[in-house]
């Protein structure tokens, strides 16, 4: 029995996970779920692309790891492969509540996890009558956030599902949150309703923490967290050109993040998952902001290397090499005292305000190989390989 890696396309964390389990001597089967139809008949099922039956490799597969990108896919890919009797990394039930950000909030909530103040209303902000006419509900959902969040402090009024910074949106005034709430609008990820929360005041960077589990053993957290960082926005994606850092974790935020991912790994034997968090720093900042920023500028310069290999396409064509490139500028970033200095500011930021923390997210199939791997040390790829081996009845 072999473990499958369930893919749409094979980008930098597929070819990672590849390369891993190559490295580990695990075989690995692929996958390429976007192309395959599945079939059910009184007669059982076949999984067929045009050129080729993937019937009875589905067969001899007894754990599948869940790379769709698409959370919709991911979710479907998950539950079809558990319905033919399949071990799942992650699960459907993980995947699930991973998908929205409200559910994941009320896991977290009902376990006393710190989370930002939430508000959700199931309206969408226009509703479209069956004679065309719009009614709009900005206003009635503004004051709904309003009696919970005070304006003054910011709210934020983000999509349920989604990824990359987008539709994470800030708002000040009365105008520019109804103008947020306006650009809400239903879509196939994001079917019902607004969600708002406070404006956590973190200060320029927020946490990626890492806790796996594997089947017979207790949940483990990575104690070197990944820190996105930066004051181009008030979101910190790298997507949205932020530079990222290691960071050492207290004790403290690492029990408290083993004790998060339990809440959302509840009934399933094997997980791992990419729990976003913030810290509520407010005034306790630890140097001046104009230092801090000559600080990120000149980190971004020792970050262009990096971003020059990540455009390279070699990375399609001979991917440990490219890797080999790309390592070896990321060091070059490392080693620089700006990245050390920055790295040690986030560092006592943390230990200081390690009971200001909140967590917001968890990521169900997280992006890795470029940014948290380096950033951290950790190659998720083997606590993926390693979670996904002990799923297998020997
Ligand atoms: N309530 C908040 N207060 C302050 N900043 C926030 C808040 N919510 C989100 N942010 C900022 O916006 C960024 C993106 O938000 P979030 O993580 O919720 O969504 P996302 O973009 O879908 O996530 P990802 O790409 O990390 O999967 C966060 O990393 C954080 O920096
Ligand atoms: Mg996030």
């Amino acid at each position: 029995m072999s473990i499958a890696l369930l893919y749409e396309r094979s980008e930098n964390d597929e070819n990672g996970i590849k390369l891993t389990a190559q490295q580990l001597g695990i075989d690995l089967t692929f996958l390429p779920f976007r192309k395959i139809a599945l079939s059910i008949s009184k007669d059982g099922f076949s999984a067929k692309t045009k050129g080729k039956d993937y019937t009875n490799i589905i067969k001899n597969i007894a754990v599948v790891l869940n790379r769709a990108q698409s959370k919709n896919r991911r979710l479907q890919a998950s539950y079809i492969m558990e319905m033919l009797g399949k071990k799942t990394l992650n699960s459907s039930q993980i995947e699930f509540v991973c998908y929205s950000k409200l559910r994941t909030l009320l896991h977290l909530w009902k376990e006393g996890i710190p989370i930002p103040k939430t508000v959700y209303v199931p309206c969408d902000s226009t509703d479209t009558m069956k004679n065309g006419q719009e009614i709009h509900n900005e206003k009635d959902i503004a004051e709904l956030f309003q009696q919970e969040i005070p304006l003054s402090e910011g709210i934020v009024i983000k999509a349920d599902a989604g990824t990359h910074g987008k539709m994470i949106m800030l708002a000040k005034n009365h105008e520019e949150l109804i103008a947020n709430i306006h650009e809400t609008k239903p879509s196939i990820i994001n079917l019902v309703g607004v969600v708002a929360q406070e404006l956590v005041k973190k200060w320029f960077y927020d946490l990626r923490i890492i806790v796996s589990k594997e089947k017979g053993k207790q949940p483990v957290c990575y104690h070197i967290a990944m820190a996105r960082a930066g004051f181009k926005d008030f979101r910190t994606n790298t997507f949205l050109g932020n530079l990222v850092f290691g960071a050492k974790l207290p004790l403290s935020i690492q029990e408290l993040a083993v004790k998060c991912a339990k809440s959302l790994g509840k009934g399933s034997e094997a997980w791992i998952l990419a729990l976003d968090a913030m810290v509520n720093v407010k005034e306790n900042k630890t140097v001046d902001d104009a230092y801090l920023k000559a600080e990120l500028d000149k980190a971004a310069q020792a970050f262009l290397p990096v971003q020059k290999v990540k455009q390279d396409e070699t990375r399609l064509t001979d991917f440990p090499a490219w890797n080999s490139k790309l390592e070896t500028a990321f060091q070059g970033y490392v080693n620089t005292k700006h990245y050390e200095n920055i790295k040690k500011i986030i560092e006592e930021s943390v230990e200081k305000n390690k009971s200001a923390l909140v967590f917001h997210e968890s990521n169900s199939c997280p992006e890795f190989w470029e940014n948290t791997r380096l950033a951290t040390g950790l190659n998720v790829a083997v606590p993926l390989l390693k979670c996904a081996q002990s799923l297998i009845d020997h």
